[in-house]
């Protein structure tokens, strides 16, 4: 049985003035168990309404998901004892209690006797490596050391099917790997649990998840795992252009037909560095446009596909790293 299924899945918003939003529109996945199944997109796309359907803190308007074939509109408590969340940037727990008291604390939620509940804990406090700040109270952790706690906070019921919402939201390079790593071995550990995780960063969903569905304006425009996706990037396409303007370079790319471009801007040099990709276009005919607009392209090279040239090309923006 699929981990999470979702058929034709839909959520409408109602905004000021009867305004309705679509934030899903007919969404169907199918996670397994084991997997790490990943949704990436830009901001706004749906990725969070899908976790709380899943989660059961929000009905659809239509369609039909279920978790370990539970009904997320019928089996509220079936999924909750099996699933838990951690949002990136979230603030969960106690900041006057210690992280092992706010661990207590959500293990006595879940109901677990004394003895059990300390089992959990100093298990989570071992493998996560927090036993350094497992006595300082809350409001004094880091932002990374706070995450960690999270972590810990949503595994206390060895839960089936974990949502991480953007996990390494607003941590540093090392933080981030620590908690990618440790996503990976928990994965690994049990193959009947499954992670279903949100992330705007294109290495984070490359290096972890085993599925991924690029998710753009509540559909789902492509899905593949990371190899399979970046196979579909034509590698003859793909260029990085080193580039000096003096106006607005993205009104002028705005104006090229047939491509869809990501800009960086090196304010130490002044240069623009640009990832192209020629959906229906000759770079000699993009090149032509950029020198008769005034731009002046001091280098030109074809690039490896990569999973934000994908993105770029689906959804038309590129997602900053
Ligand atoms: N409670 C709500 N009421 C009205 N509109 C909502 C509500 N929740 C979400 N939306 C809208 O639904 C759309 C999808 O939002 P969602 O939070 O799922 O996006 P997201 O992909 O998680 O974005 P982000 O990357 O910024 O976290 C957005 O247009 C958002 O404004
Ligand atoms: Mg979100």
């Amino acid at each position: 049985m699929a981990a999470i299924k979702t058929i034709d899945l839909t959520r409408v918003f109602k905004r000021e003035k009867s305004e309705l939003i679509t934030a899903l529109d007919k969404i169907n996945i199918e996670v397994e168990e084991g997997e790490i199944f990943g949704l990436l997109g830009p901001n706004g796309a749906g990725k969070t309404t899908l976790i709380k359907i899943l989660c059961t803190l929000l009905s659809p308007t239509r369609g039909k998901a279920y978790v370990h074939g539970y009904d997320v509109e019928k089996e509220h408590s079936k999924i909750r004892e099996i699933i838990n969340v951690v949002s990136g940037g979230e603030s969960s727990g106690y900041g006057m209690l210690t992280v092992r008291e706010n661990l207590w604390f959500f293990s006595q939620l879940y109901g677990f006797d004394g003895r059990e509940a300390k089992r959990r804990i100093d298990m989570l406090i071992e493998s996560l490596s927090i036993g350094d700040f497992a006595d300082v109270r809350l409001n004094k952790l880091s932002t990374g050391m706070f995450q960690k706690f999270h972590l810990a906070r949503g595994l206390i019921n060895n839960p089936k099917v974990l949502f991480l919402d953007e996990p390494t939201l607003g941590l540093d390079v090392a933080a981030a790997r620590e908690i990618r790593k440790f996503v990976r071995r928990w994965i690994e550990e049990d193959p009947h649990r499954s992670i279903l995780l949100t992330t705007h960063y294109m290495a984070e969903a490359e290096e972890l998840c085993d599925r991924i569905a690029i998710i753009h304006k509540g559909r789902i425009i492509a899905l593949g795992s990371p190899r399979e996706l970046v196979e579909r990037a034509n590698p003859e396409r793909v260029f990085e252009i080193e580039c000096k303007y003096e106006g607005n370079l993205e009104s002028v790319l705005k104006d090229i037909a047939g491509i869809k471009a990501s800009l960086r801007h090196d304010p130490e040099t002044g240069f623009s560095k640009m990832r192209l990709v020629l959906v229906d276009a000759d770079i000699d005919e993009v090149v032509k446009e950029f020198v008769s607009k005034g731009v002046s392209v001091l280098s030109l090279k074809r690039a490896v596909p990569t999973l934000e040239d994908v993105f770029l090309t689906t959804v038309g923006v590129g997602l900053v790293e």
